[in-house]
């Protein structure tokens, strides 16, 4: 399951990231914003997502705010999260196979939306790598736990 969220900029890309997903037969469930409204808050959809794959009930999370950053930053608070704030596909990419990033995080006014599905397929598709690069990931999982590097 691929949770799906963003903030009132990223609306259309969501709604056409669901279509890519439903082609690729991915199941997703939408965790807001559900309406056009430039005072809501990016933390809150940001934070929904980012918890449903905390807890197990989604397996990777696609954001959308207007540059990505301010959702990715988000949803990194949670504990288990690991986001990358892409605009191109070799980073997205790396950052499942070296990163095992569990969150992909874009900017709807950054990048359009072809390009967008684009990084989101290749990151859908990668897999962690493991060996040497889990070691590192621990160390990330080590400093979220406040210990010392
Ligand atoms: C909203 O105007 C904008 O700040 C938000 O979409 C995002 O870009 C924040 O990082």
């Amino acid at each position: 399951m691929i949770a799906l969220a963003c903030d009132h900029t990223g609306m259309e890309m969501k709604a056409q990231l669901a279509a890519m997903l439903e082609e690729m037969g991915l199941p997703w469930k939408d965790y807001g914003c559900y309406e056009m409204n430039r005072d809501d808050d990016y933390p809150v959809f940001g934070y929904r997502a980012a918890k449903a794959v905390a807890d197990g009930e989604c397996d990777r999370a696609i954001l959308v705010c207007g540059t990505g950053v301010g959702i990715g930053i988000a949803a990194s608070k949670v504990k288990g999260i690991r986001a990358c704030i892409c605009s191109d596909v070799y980073s997205a990419e790396l950052s499942k196979r070296h990163n095992d990033s569990n969150v992909l995080a874009m900017g709807a006014r950054v990048v359009g939306t072809e390009v967008a599905k684009m990084i989101a397929r290749h990151w859908l598709t990668a897999e962690f790598e493991g060996g040497r690069h889990q070691r590192r990931v621990d160390m990330i999982t080590a400093i979220e736990n406040g210990e010392a590097l």
